[in-house]
């Protein structure tokens, strides 16, 4: 949802913003654009993606901002793209997220003349108007946000200004620090390749950085922000080799699994440790469990919520983050909702996660960022642990966000006095061994890459499954529309009947979980269904069930109520092999961006 980079430093700056903002183009690619800002202001920018920019081959210049969009207000025009700027063209502004009262903003500079139809340059020209009235660089971005409705993560450069001014309030933005050079960036994946060390800005700050330091205010005054080290692999932001970051972290998965459960499992007690701060008093207590998420998250959700229900007698629902609402007949103080997002950035699920906080629900964020926005409004947060997930299409967080609501749902039943020993062990061992278990599934990945060419024409594409399998069936689905832009619908199986089988003819490929865990002998009846209607029929079912009498089978290894887990592995490879025969720019699909920082 739009890249923010800044450099300041002895170096050139314009390579760094252009590898930062490369790293960044997963938050979105429709267009991009830097400002450097010693002595004059040069600007360059345009459609397209970071490489398409028309550079020099080298600048002396050493401070600088970047941005790469995804287009809300207005199209992905030259015009549009950001940095913008004032009438003066001595100020740049890039931005990411909404200016809601740009109407009435713009109503006040009558005399301005407006070249694009974004919100952002609104921005720009209120500034040149604090700097003609005398202020300075800080001063005229702290007053302009003052004035802003919505939300924004900025960054300003003005000829003759030492440094980049950047303000925050809902959107992300880190600041990092490095020897006599300092950086700004949306997230950390483009600082690792400089530094460790960062800072989340809050809500309300405005920061200065300069070459030698980084200043913040929040509300006029001077205050610290805690200083983090980031652990991630710098290498873990690269491709590796793959093709595709996707493909990349499909791969990845046996050690992001791995990671989930790393140090959490107790093996001679059959317990959990997720250092959760919420009390076991609190959790006997809790009368629902509300897990509210967006997308791939909310299809963990689907998953977890069987889980938390089934170990630990609690009703547990899930939500939209957009949609949710409190509801009447809750109990605030016997209520926990669990904001699930790998990001943390979403503003659905954090629009959610608020309106829970606001009635005094207490919340649990899982997320993979640390320092993101859900992991600090929320009252406790626990980490899937995965490391940085580039691809737009979320492949390893969904895996690791299962995995660790599972791990969340035994220290639930736990906690609430509910822990069936047998059942906790089984499950425990399960996770355990399914790292080993999707490793099988991507050394089988040719067998299934050729199934997705050979099937790569269908018109339609469904996918079914019952209890655990309905999940993964909706899961599988969405990958294969968001990169292949083939039509795919995701079912509980039993549904078909009910309406989606008018679709189904012979060209509609129908792939079915007959796994342990997805209830295979209901799911079997209503493939026969669809066979009935002529669909050939891709079942991955498990070991113990022998042949199936179908187009295609994959066999998936004894993993009790995890099976649909690791059938998710094929379906990934599915939709990526499927996408990619198309020539489908896989890590960008088109209209999506990795991060909808926008409600
Ligand atoms: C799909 C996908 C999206 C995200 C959704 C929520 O592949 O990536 O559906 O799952 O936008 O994102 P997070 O988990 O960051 O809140």
């Amino acid at each position: 949802m739009c890249g923010i980079i800044g450099y300041v430093g002895d170096e050139s700056a314009q390579p760094r913003l252009v590898s930062g903002l490369q790293k960044l183009e997963y938050r979105g690619y429709d267009s991009a654009g830097i400002a450097l800002a010693n002595g004059d202001l040069s600007v360059t920018k345009r459609t397209g993606l970071v490489g398409d920019l028309d550079l020099p081959a080298s600048s002396p210049q050493t401070i600088g901002i970047g941005h790469t969009r995804w287009s809300t207000h207005g199209p992905p025009t030259d015009a549009n793209a950001h940095p913008h700027t004032d009438c003066t063209e001595r100020v740049a502004v890039v931005h990411n997220g909404i200016v809601g009262n740009y109407d009435d903003l713009r109503a006040e500079l009558p005399g301005h003349t407006f070249r694009s139809e974004t919100d952002t340059e609104v921005v720009a020209h209120l500034v040149e108007e604090a700097l003609a009235e005398g202020q300075d660089l800080p001063e005229a971005v702290a007053s302009v946000t003052e004035r802003m409705e919505g939300s924004y993560a900025l960054g300003v450069v003005a000829a003759g200004f030492d440094g980049i001014v950047v303000a925050r309030r809902a959107s992300p933005l880190v600041v990092g620090y490095g020897e006599g050079e300092n950086f700004v960036a949306s997230d950390v994946t483009p600082l690792l390749e400089h530094t460790r060390s960062v800072s989340y800005l809050e809500d309300g700050d405005v920061a200065v950085v300069t070459r030698d330091g980084i200043t913040v205010e929040h509300e006029g005054q001077p205050v610290e922000r805690a200083r983090h080290t980031i652990e991630w692999d710098a290498n873990a932001a690269e491709k590796g080799g793959y093709d595709h970051y996707m493909l990349k972290e499909i791969h990845e998965q046996p050690q992001s699994l791995r990671q989930a459960i790393a140090g959490r499992i107790d093996d001679y007690e059959d317990r959990v440790d997720l250092d959760l701060s919420l009390s076991d008093s609190f959790l006997r207590d809790v009368e629902e469990v509300q897990l509210v998420a967006c997308g791939t998250s909310y299809h963990a959700c689907l998953f977890g919520k069987q889980l938390i229900e089934s170990l630990a007698d609690v009703r547990a629902t899930v939500e939209y983050g957009s949609e949710y609402a409190v509801g009447s007949g809750r109990t605030p103080d016997r209520t926990l909702v669990i904001g699930v997002s790998q990001s943390g950035e979403t503003a659905d699920t954090l629009r959610g996660l608020r309106a829970a906080r606001r009635s005094g629900i207490r919340t649990l964020g899982v997320t993979n960022t640390v320092g993101s926005t859900v992991a600090r409004e929320c009252d406790d947060a626990v980490y899937i642990q995965a490391g940085p997930e580039i691809g737009v299409a979320a492949t390893k967080t969904f895996g690791s966000q299962v995995v660790t609501l599972a791990l969340l749902a035994v220290a639930v039943a736990d906690a609430r006095g509910e822990l069936d020993p047998d059942r906790a062990r089984d499950l425990l061992d399960d996770l355990q061994r399914l790292p080993g278990a999707v490793q099988g599934v991507l050394d089988d990945e040719e067998t299934i890459r050729d199934v997705a060419e050979h099937y790569a024409d269908g018109d339609s594409f469904f996918f079914v499954g019952r209890q655990f399998g309905s999940p993964v069936a909706l899961e599988g689905a969405l990958k294969l529309k968001e990169i292949s832009y083939d039509h795919a619908e995701g079912f509980p199986a039993g549904e078909l009947k009910h309406g989606p089988l008018a679709l189904v003819t012979e060209n509609t490929p129908v792939l079915a979980l007959l796994t342990e865990g997805a209830r295979p002998d209901e799911t079997a009846n209503n493939v026969r269904e669809v066979q009935a209607r002529g669909a050939p029929v891709i079942a991955f079912s498990s070991a113990t069930r022998g042949e199936e009498d179908v187009a295609e089978q994959f066999s998936i290894p004894d993993l009790g109520l995890l099976e649909p887990l690791v059938a998710n592995v094929y379906l990934q490879l599915f939709a990526y092999h499927l996408a990619n025969s198309k020539g489908r720019p896989i890590d960008k699909p088109r209209n999506l961006a990795k991060s909808v920082t926008v409600e």
